[in-house]
């Protein structure tokens, strides 16, 4: 907010122009400051602020949810006997407790943000009737699942406010992973996910190799309160550079700490449900060894020193805590610059792991091979080029309106248009291209692509080459084929999943014939 007041003593008597909201971020990074203790979880300083050389957004953080305990997020009751899954999820506003004493107005599945955890395994018949008590329209999107085009939650096919619908597919043989469920109404994704609608979505093979391994969901949304500790709305900025948060939680529990037997080891199920915010991960205190990328098993196990995430995407590692008493696990994110006007969010701790003084756990032998999907074939038409881009009319993003800016190919949604055609269970290779002056990632609906070059100089180390994946970080310049294959015939959608520029038109319709 602009104020224009009159300095005392100034002979010329010309308004000055303070910047208010300036003035209270600064001083809400400084009482914050006060009041966490320095305890890293801070995410603004008042210096990078000043030096940002546009107008900030309204309000940050001026509240930091407290230091919690591991929070294992609630399954999804299953009404239905063995080989169907019969839920219900019911979308409606509710109240958090992110900071004590203060209720947050969120929106939540069956009450709580995350939504609770769907599992189910290969081959079940699912029906889960949604309930939406928003007030306004929304779908659910089965993000990453090879499901009939619709009953996957397509912006063209909203629930109106006060309505219901029941979702029904059946989950293929072969699709074991990591997915999660999110709103898809057009216009309004990025609102509904950032106030809290997502969920993780396992599905379960009975012949997965590490089902020996227990298991820890981190799904990790990215929040931004206000001072009153309310969800603040998006700003001019955030639909420029997709929203990031200042409070990134975990399970929706801020740093959670958790202990465990030495020697233990995990599978973790990491997913990056956050509207704008890249996840960076590294891990201190254990190697990393990465099994599965989005929905998709990686061929063998690989270790990987660090692990990018962008909005979207998942990952699955295995860790084994280390083998004596007294010793930590941190999960941490990195910066990561993607292209973004304003500051660059700081590093910051995911969560904590301990061990305990417990007996120490011997070492879990991980299998060479995993059951990855069978890679496409290699002599397939080239039938598509992606540009993607955020350089349309709107550049000059300070002015309001970014309309035009967000496009694939020049053109922004129509969802009355086919962008492309393609045939049902015919694999085809593209090529996509972001032209953009920001990282994009590019998302698919109803099936896993295979990432089979990029342009990066350093692909050959890269643990998404060869790999099939839902969505794919395009940073600027970047030129990557991937192929692909989509089962079902019916309308697919693929975008952008910073859900700000999906919002704006970075996304388009694939019609897939019979
Ligand atoms: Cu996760 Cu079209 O979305
Ligand atoms: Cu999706
Ligand atoms: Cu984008």
């Amino acid at each position: 907010m602009k104020i224009a007041v009159i300095k005392q003593g100034d002979p010329s008597q010309i308004p000055q122009v303070i910047d208010q909201s300036r003035r209270q971020l600064v001083f809400a990074g400084i009482a914050t400051a006060g009041l966490a203790g320095c305890g890293g979880g801070l995410t603004d300083s008042p210096m990078s602020l000043n030096s940002a050389a546009v107008p900030e957004p309204a309000a940050l953080a001026a509240m930091t949810p407290a230091v919690g305990a591991w929070r294992t997020l609630p399954l999804l009751q299953n009404t239905a006997s063995a080989g169907h899954f019969t839920a219900t999820l019911t979308a409606a506003p509710a109240l958090a407790n992110f900071v004590q004493g203060v209720g947050t107005r969120i929106f939540a599945y069956n009450g709580g943000t995350p939504g609770p955890v769907i599992e189910a395994y290969e081959g079940d018949q699912v029906r889960i009737t949604l309930n939406n008590n928003l007030g306004q329209d929304t779908t659910v999107h089965w993000h990453g699942l090879a499901i009939p085009a619709d009953q996957d939650g397509n912006p063209m096919e909203p629930v109106a406010a006060g309505t219901s619908r029941d979702y029904v597919y059946s989950l293929p043989l072969g699709s074991a992973g990591s997915y999660w469920y999110h709103p898809h109404p057009h216009g309004s994704t990025p609102e509904q996910v950032y106030r809290g609608l997502a969920g993780a979505f396992i599905v379960r093979s009975r012949t997965d190799p590490l089902a020996m391994l227990p298991e820890r969901k981190a799904f990790i949304t990215d929040l931004r309160l206000d001072s009153s500790g309310q969800i603040a709305p998006n700003t001019a900025l955030d639909l420029a550079n997709g929203r990031e948060g200042n409070q990134v939680l975990v399970n929706g529990a801020y740093q959670p700490v958790d202990t465990v037997a030495p020697g233990t080891t995990e599978r973790w199920r990491v997913f990056n449900a956050s509207n704008g915010r890249y996840t960076r991960l590294v891990l201190d205190g254990a190697p990393m060894v990465l099994v599965a990328l989005d929905g998709s098993a990686l061929a063998k196990p690989l270790t990987v020193s660090e692990l990018l995430l962008a909005p979207g995407q998942r990952g699955e590692l295995v860790v084994r805590a280390p083998p004596s008493s007294g010793q930590k696990l941190v999960l941490r994110t990195l910066t990561y610059n993607r292209g973004v006007m304003v500051p660059v969010s700081p590093a910051v701790k995911l969560f904590e792991i301990s061990t305990s003084n417990e007996a120490v756990h011997a070492a879990v032998a991980l299998p060479a091979s995993l059951p990855a999907p069978l890679p496409l074939p290699n002599n397939l038409a080239m039938t598509q080029t992606l540009v993607l881009s955020d350089m349309g009319m709107g550049m000059g993003m300070m002015g309001g309106s970014a309309t035009g800016r967000f496009t694939i190919n020049g053109k922004v949604f129509d969802p009355a248009r086919d962008d492309i055609s393609m045939k049902a269970g015919v694999a085809e290779e593209w090529i996509v291209h972001n032209s953009g002056m920001m990282d994009h990632p590019l998302h698919i609906h109803g099936t896993a692509f295979q990432l089979v070059a990029s342009s990066r100089a350093n692909s050959a180390s890269d643990p998404r080459l060869n790999a099939f994946m839902d969505v794919v970080n395009l940073t600027p310049g970047e030129q990557i084929r991937i192929r692909l294959r989509i089962a079902t015939p019916g309308r697919r959608m693929f975008h952008c999943h910073i859900l700000e520029h999906e919002a704006q038109g970075m996304m388009g319709v694939i019609n897939v014939s019979a």
